[in-house]
């Protein structure tokens, strides 16, 4: 039976997104890169140097490891800039009155995101004490795609993976929740994200029922 739900941060929970690709869009901009943000939606869900290693990749180029070091100080610098303007506004419309939804139905909730900057985020936010377990990005060998931030995250719940389900809206995510082994609800189109296993346009559309019964039709 389903014991807990854990979220996505960056695109589900707030728009810092958007602030990711404005500040990749900035790095990008500074050193020639090729990047716009059609090919942003690639890097999703991707960790940092992830993502600088996919924009070199698009542009044909190659840096020494201390440039490239250099280029992830500088983009998370933009990022960190952007992200002193949040507060608790920021919250996309419905997380609170979802959340109270799944403690009264006794349900944990558990943060897996890919971001060094995750714990910041949610206290800025104001939800920082929502959780029951923040998975520690910095902390799992395999990035998203893998499933390790998701599995890390149902242990530190105390929860076993079949008891979870997890929420998305980068298709990375979404592979890393199904090779976590659990049942994957997307935050966005069925044409972005193909493999989730229900979709909702935003998280304020996210109900209680719809979790509950996506966890009942996928389980065999
Ligand atoms: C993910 C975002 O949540 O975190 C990515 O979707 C971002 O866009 C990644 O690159 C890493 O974030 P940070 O804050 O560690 O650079
Ligand atoms: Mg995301």
């Amino acid at each position: 039976a389903l014991k807990g739900v854990i979220f996505d941060l960056d695109g589900v929970l707030t728009d810092t997104a958007e602030d990711h690709y404005q500040a990749w869009q900035a790095l990008a901009d500074a050193h020639g890169l090729t990047f716009d943000r059609e090919a942003n939606h690639a890097l999703k869900g991707v960790d940092r140097a992830g993502s600088l290693r996919l924009i070199l990749e698009q542009t044909g180029k190659a840096v020494e490891p201390p440039k490239f070091e250099a280029m992830l100080a500088e983009k998370n610098a933009t990022y960190v800039a952007r992200l002193r303007g949040y507060s608790p506004a920021n919250l996309f419309a419905g997380v609170e009155r979802l959340f109270a939804a799944l403690r009264a139905a006794g349900l944990k909730i558990g943060l897996a995101s890919a971001s060094r900057n995750a714990r910041d985020v949610v206290a800025r936010l104001g939800i920082a004490d929502a959780f029951d377990f923040i998975a520690d990005a910095g902390a799992v060998t395999h990035p998203k795609p893998a499933p390790d931030i998701f599995l890390a995250c149902a242990d530190g719940m105390g929860l076993s993976p079949d008891q979870c389900i997890g929420v998305e809206d980068a298709r990375a995510g979404i592979t890393a929740i199904h090779a976590a082994g659990m049942v994957a609800i997307g935050i966005g189109s069925e044409e972005a994200l193909p493999d989730a296993d229900i979709h909702v346009p935003a998280i304020g559309d996210l109900t209680l029922g719809q979790i509950l019964s996506a966890e009942q039709e996928t389980a065999a």
